[in-house]
């Protein structure tokens, strides 16, 4: 006996996939605007949505060779005929719209790294660059043509269920035998809850409030040197004095060890908006006193495939081959040996970073305030992105992105002597 209704596998896959289908509708008008963070997040939510979309139409054609179908409803032959076009044309349509959108992703000039809803990587695919502009009419063109299959489809849907009187929603929707209201409504609510998810969702402001800002995370907390020594008692004061005089004497720098928690961020603008991010790793080996700035020294060594800008698909794009890299460059380097006490507890560095290849003079200001055998470094540099090349393409303007990145550090050493 054929099945009176759909396999619940069914119903549950044509409903999730119309809702989202509605949502990348509807939501695909606001990726428009400026180029810049907010936009971004926009086309990464609207590619995880999409290729969600692709691998549900694939499992829901798997389903539909195993799992049992009803028959369809005998009708006249136009409606019949035209049914199982709009079925046929809903297909194509899940499979190629996604697609299409893959393929523009894939052959676009600029190479954007597709990072699924924040976290699983996906491919691009490897099509000639000549595919681009036809993937790119059918993707805008598509959607017109389904939402014309969507007005066919629920008016067959009605016709059959309130003038033909063939309860046909309940084959794909439960309690939806006879003229049933309420599978009206459930299927109504379905679709309008894709409308409206569509026009609310802003998915930068959702990331932003899932996660602070990466370089206001991890503020070092130090005690202030005065309150420190003050608090030590004499005995202990006094070996610090002691340590200090005999440095002084030996004139020697020290060692210094980086301790756990510091942090070595950047701030850069896009399209007037902070994009700010940190390194995750980064190793410093440093020779320094204040009394032996002539035989001081540091090297500082960032892994630059530790970008974290609290965006995974921005971070792809910052160590692709556009901005550091990686493949090629995987770190940066500053190094200095030239020093200048700039009065208190200030100096300054005068220093070659080398990023992308590329090696530049860069002073660098910097606060240190030491405590026996802890210090605390704080310093702040500007650095032209553009002499670096970090930013190909489209990206060397600096209309979208400004040319100067703030680049700041703060952590705490231990003496190793
Ligand atoms: C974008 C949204 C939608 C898409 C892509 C879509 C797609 C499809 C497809 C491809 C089928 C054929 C299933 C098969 O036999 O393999 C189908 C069946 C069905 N759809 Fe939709 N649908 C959508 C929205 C709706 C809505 C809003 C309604 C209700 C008003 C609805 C009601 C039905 C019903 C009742 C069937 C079963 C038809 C039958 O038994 O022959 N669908 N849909
Ligand atoms: C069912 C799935 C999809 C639908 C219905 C859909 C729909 C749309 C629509 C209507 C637009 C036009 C937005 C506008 O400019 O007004 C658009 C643009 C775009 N979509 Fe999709 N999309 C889908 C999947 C995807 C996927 C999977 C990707 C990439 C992996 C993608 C990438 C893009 C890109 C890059 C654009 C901008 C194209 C351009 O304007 O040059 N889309 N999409």
């Amino acid at each position: 006996m054929m099945a009176q209704r759909y396999s619940l596998g069914a119903i549950i896959l044509h409903w999730l996939i119309a809702a989202a289908l509605v949502f990348q509708i509807v939501f695909a008008e606001s990726l428009e605007g400026p180029r810049g963070p907010d936009l971004f997040a926009r086309y990464q939510l609207h590619k995880s949505v999409g290729i969600a979309i692709l691998l549900l139409s694939v499992l829901r054609l798997g389903w539909r060779m195993v799992a049992p179908r009803p028959a369809p409803v005998p009708g006249p032959k136009w409606a019949m005929t035209l049914s199982g076009l709009v079925h046929f044309g809903f297909y194509v349509f899940m499979i190629a719209a996604p697609v299409t959108g893959w393929i523009i992703v894939s052959t676009s000039r600029i190479k954007v790294e597709t990072l699924l809803f924040g976290s699983l990587p996906w491919p691009h695919l490897p099509v000639p660059a000549s595919w681009g502009e036809p993937a790119e009419f059918l993707h805008h063109f598509m959607p017109n043509v389904a939402i014309a299959l969507l007005v066919l489809h629920v008016a067959g849907a009605l016709r059959h269920q309130y003038l033909l009187g063939t309860p046909i929603l309940a084959r794909m929707l439960p309690g939806g035998h006879g003229k049933a209201i309420g599978a009206v409504l459930t299927a109504a609510a379905i679709m309008l809850g894709g409308v409206v998810l569509g026009k609310v969702i802003d998915p930068k402001g959702a990331a932003q409030g899932a996660r602070p800002a990466a370089t206001a995370t991890a503020p070092v907390a130090a005690p202030a040197p005065e309150a420190a020594s003050a608090a030590a008692p004499e005995s202990e004061k006094a070996e610090v004095e002691e340590e200090a005089t005999k440095k002084e004497a030996n004139a020697e720098p020290r060692n210094w060890v980086v301790g756990k928690g510091g942090t070595l961020g950047f701030s850069a603008r896009w399209n007037g908006e902070p994009v700010d991010g940190r390194f995750a790793r980064w190793t410093a080996n440093i020779l320094f006193s204040p009394e032996a700035l002539d035989g001081s020294k540091i090297d500082v060594s960032i892994d630059l495939g530790s970008v974290d800008t609290g965006d995974g698909q921005r971070d792809g794009t910052l160590t692709g081959s556009d901005f550091f890299d990686t493949g090629k460059f995987a770190r940066a380097t500053y190094r200095a040996s030239k020093f200048k006490a700039l009065g208190g507890n200030r100096y300054r560095a005068d220093g070659t970073l080398t990023l992308r290849g590329v090696s530049k003079q860069v002073p660098l200001t910097f606060t240190l305030d030491i405590t026996g055998n802890k210090a605390r470094a704080k310093g702040s540099a500007t650095i032209d992105r553009t002499s670096f090349g970090v930013g190909q393409g489209d990206y060397a303007s600096t209309a979208e992105i400004a040319g100067p990145v703030a680049v700041s550090f703060d952590f705490q050493a231990t003496a190793r002597d």
